[in-house]
This record gives structure tokens, sequence and C-alpha cells, in this order.
């Protein structure tokens, strides 16, 4: 189901859900505050480490589509967003003013295998399919969320996608094959981004940790607001086995559970995270985060709890805003509110 943003206006604002009231918010992922909170990040794209980091001056690199748009008039904020997911690569033109997609959210299947080399390919066609759809991303930053450990430039890690990424700089493959630079980044440290920045989790401070559930789990720890990258979180040992071969989205399909058994074994995964980490916060995005009606009476979290609000596109999101902010572009203090429809 493809979504798309809309703008409602800023100045109307729905109130952060209360975690005081319940431990769970599972407020309708409709509207939200824009970037009103503290600065998250300035002069490092809110990355703790050497992450995504790694171009991160004012100039750019050359290409100038942090600060200047495609047609050489003012400041844009347009940036490009991919996220690579183990079954659908979506990518669109992001607004990073406002967090919202001003394109198509266009989305091809996973190629099997997952190469990079056939991944590029498929990005270079839903790219091609963007600008046919009008809107030019020729000079924008763009940037791809991938499901691993992202270390300059590199995947080092591949528990959902094909083990060929290990051997090559996967930067260098989508630059060869889309004739642009494209900054790589986790796919959850990239829907982290988002969530903080335009989700649940603007202006929270303390530990934040997003996880995503989907074909894998994905982890994104934010600390007052900049994120540690890196912290695969779905890797837990659980049951004496790679946690999210147990309890990702993926999983529950493959062993058949319904969603009150898969959420009886999510919420004893949960427990092992609040006791390691004590979040302050854990939002929950993925696939799963659109069916909260059928699980979220059966968890039982021993801290605050919040489902995402970019639903599908947070990965987009955010890895726009990585690739840009690399490139030294930063929101303004306020992005106003938005609404996220799901349509179709
Ligand atoms: C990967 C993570 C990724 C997660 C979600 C895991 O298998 O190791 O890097 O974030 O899946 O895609």
């Amino acid at each position: 189901m493809d979504e798309t943003v809309r703008d409602v206006g800023a100045g109307f604002a729905t109130p952060a859900s209360n975690p005081a009231a319940s431990n769970v918010g599972v407020g309708a992922p409709v509207a939200w505050h824009g970037s009103n909170g503290p600065d998250q990040g300035t002069g490092s794209n809110g990355v703790l480490g050497d992450h995504a980091g790694n171009g991160a001056s004012a100039a750019g690199d050359g290409a100038g589509g942090a600060t200047v748009d495609g047609s050489g008039g003012g400041p844009s904020s347009l940036a490009v967003g991919i996220d690579v997911g183990g079954t659908g690569v979506k990518a669109a033109v992001v607004d990073l003013a406002t967090g919202t997609l001003v394109s198509p959210r266009i989305r091809e299947k996973t190629p099997v295998p997952s190469s990079p080399e056939a991944i590029a390919d498929t990005i270079a066609h839903i790219i091609e399919r963007i600008e046919a759809s009008g809107r030019d991303t020729q000079g924008l930053p763009s940037g791809a969320g991938l499901p691993g450990v992202v270390k300059e430039g590199w995947l080092r890690t591949a528990a959902n996608i094909d083990k060929s990424w290990l051997a090559t700089r996967a930067e260098d493959v989508l630059e060869r094959h889309l004739s642009r630079h494209v900054l790589i980044i986790n796919d959850a440290d990239a829907a982290g981004l988002a969530e903080m920045r335009y989700g649940a989790g603007v202006g929270r401070k303390g530990v934040v940790l997003m996880l995503t559930i989907g074909t894998g789990i994905g982890s994104a720890l934010f600390v007052d607001g900049r994120l540690v990258p890196n912290t695969e979180l779905g890797h837990l040992e659980f049951h004496r086995r790679d946690a999210e071969t147990l309890v990702s989205g993926a999983a529950r399909e493959r062993r058949k559970l319904g969603w009150k058994a898969w959420a009886r074994e999510f919420d004893k995964y949960l427990d092992r995270v609040y006791r390691y980490l004590s979040p302050d916060l854990i939002i929950l995005g993925g696939g799963v985060s659109k069916e909260t009606k059928q699980y979220m009476q059966y968890l039982t979290p021993r801290g605050p709890l919040e489902v995402a609000r970019l639903l599908n596109a947070a990965g987009i999101v955010g890895a726009a805003l990585a690739a840009a902010e690399a490139q030294g572009y930063r929101p303004p203090e306020s992005a106003g509110v938005r609404e996220i429809v799901a349509a179709g």
C-alpha cells in the first residue's frame, strides 16, 4: 500500500501521548510535531561515531544539492531517500523542511539474489520512474538505508541481504550504477532519525530506542537526540537464538504464529531490551507498526512505548535526511505539523 503525506498546516499540534497515563502510546499515527524540539545533532547530522558523517562539510560534494535546488534558484531542502528492505526497495524525493514526500513513493520488489548490482539496478529504475513522474532528482543529495552495519560506505554485516555486499564497497557500487553519490546508512538508523526529527521522538531527550519489526528486527538508539549507530539489537540472544529469527515480522509468518502468540514472545524480547537499556521511550516501527490493533493489547511494556508515526515513509525520510545533513543541510527550527494519510 502506498502512502502519501499531507500537510495539515503549521500551528496545529497533536499533544504528545502521555506515557504517564499508560505506557503504551497507540494514538493513531496521523499527526505530529515538526522539528521544534531541541537541536538534534547540529554539526554532525545527529550521529555519534564515524558513520554517515564523512561528508559533513557545508560545501557538500560539489553537487551543491543540499543547499541549491535543481533549478539553481534559492535554498532547497529536497533530497532523495531510498529504503532497501527484505521484500521491497522504496524511494521518493523528500522535503526535509517538513518531512514530507514530494514525489510518488515508488516501490519495486527486492531482486533475488539481492546482490549489490541487482539492488543498484532496481534503485536506478525507481529513480527513472520518479523522474518520469516529473520530479527531477539531479543534484539532490541521495541516501539509502541498508539492512546491516554500515561503516565508511561499506556494509559490514548482511543478515537479510545477499552476502556479496560484504565483498565490495557499497557506496562505490551505487555511485557507479547511479552516476551520483549515495550515502548509505543502516535502515533502522535511518527510520529512527526520521522519527526523532518528524515523528514520535520529536523533543524526546534521554535514551530513545526505535525498533523496526519487519523482515528482521532493526534498532536505532538515541541519547539526547543523537544517534548511536549500528546497535543491532535484533540480534540479541533470545531463547538461545538470534532474536529476529523468532520474533521479527517475517519470523511470525514463517512460524505461522497468530498475533497473540507472537506478541507474547515479542513482549518477552521487549522486556529484555528494557532491562538492558532502561530506555525513556521505545518507538515501534517497521511493517508490524501498521498492525498495532492486532497485538498492542498483549504487550506489557515496563516503560513508555509508542508507535512510529511515519509508517512506511520513515526509512526513506531518514535516509534522505542523513544524506542532506552529511552535505551540510540543517532543517529549520520548526518544521510544522504534518499528517500521513494511508492511501489506496
Ligand atoms: C540487520 C539490521 C537491520 C535489520 C532490519 C537485521 O537483520 O542486521 O542491520 O537494521 O535487520 O532490516
